[in-house]
């Protein structure tokens, strides 16, 4: 049985996910609206792998008898004045969900809690390549953002991304 500090905290871990969903549907929203379709295509992709991430937390708490209480999602309020503002704002929020987990980690840890950890191992590592991946995009867009042609290229390619199913199942 979950120990509730540990439990509570994963609850409320879905509803995090959720909301990242929402800000980088939000993030899709603006890139497709500037025409810059590969841009809102690959933050569209991310809006999926958050509701993924917020279905594996879920899935957890019921699979260990807790019956998660869904409380409401904020929604995205942020004001974006640049094509880059979205990207360092992605690569912020990566690091604030960082934080989450090891709140979780630390928590679970404190519970001797090593059913907890090992699931929560799988998001220790995604978050590592999250945060690679916005930091990635952003260093990128620092290189060739100013230049029409390279953006060009550089939304043609995150045009590409497509969607893959998380590889942590429960
Ligand atoms: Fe679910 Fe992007 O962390």
């Amino acid at each position: 049985m979950l120990k509730k500090e540990v439990a509570d905290l994963l609850e409320q871990q879905i509803n995090k996910e959720l909301y990242s969903a929402y800000l980088y549907l939000d993030m899709s929203n603006y890139y497709y609206d500037k025409n810059l379709d590969g841009f809102g295509n690959w933050f569209k992709i991310q809006a999926q792998e958050e509701r993924d991430h917020a279905m594996l937390f879920l899935t957890y708490l019921q699979n260990n008898d807790v019956c998660p209480k869904l409380g409401a999602i904020d929604a995205p309020d942020k004001v974006y004045n640049s094509f880059r503002d979205p990207l360092a704002e992605a690569l912020a929020h990566e690091q604030y969900v960082t934080s989450l987990i090891n709140a979780i980690y630390a928590e679970a840890m404190k519970a001797n809690d090593f059913r907890t950890l090992q699931f929560l191992d799988w998001f220790v590592k995604e978050q590592g390549e999250e945060e690679k991946n916005s930091s990635d995009l952003l260093g990128r867009f620092d290189l060739f953002g100013s230049d029409a042609k390279s953006l060009y290229a550089l939304d043609a390619e995150m045009g590409a991304r497509t969607y893959s199913a998380p590889s942590l199942v429960l």
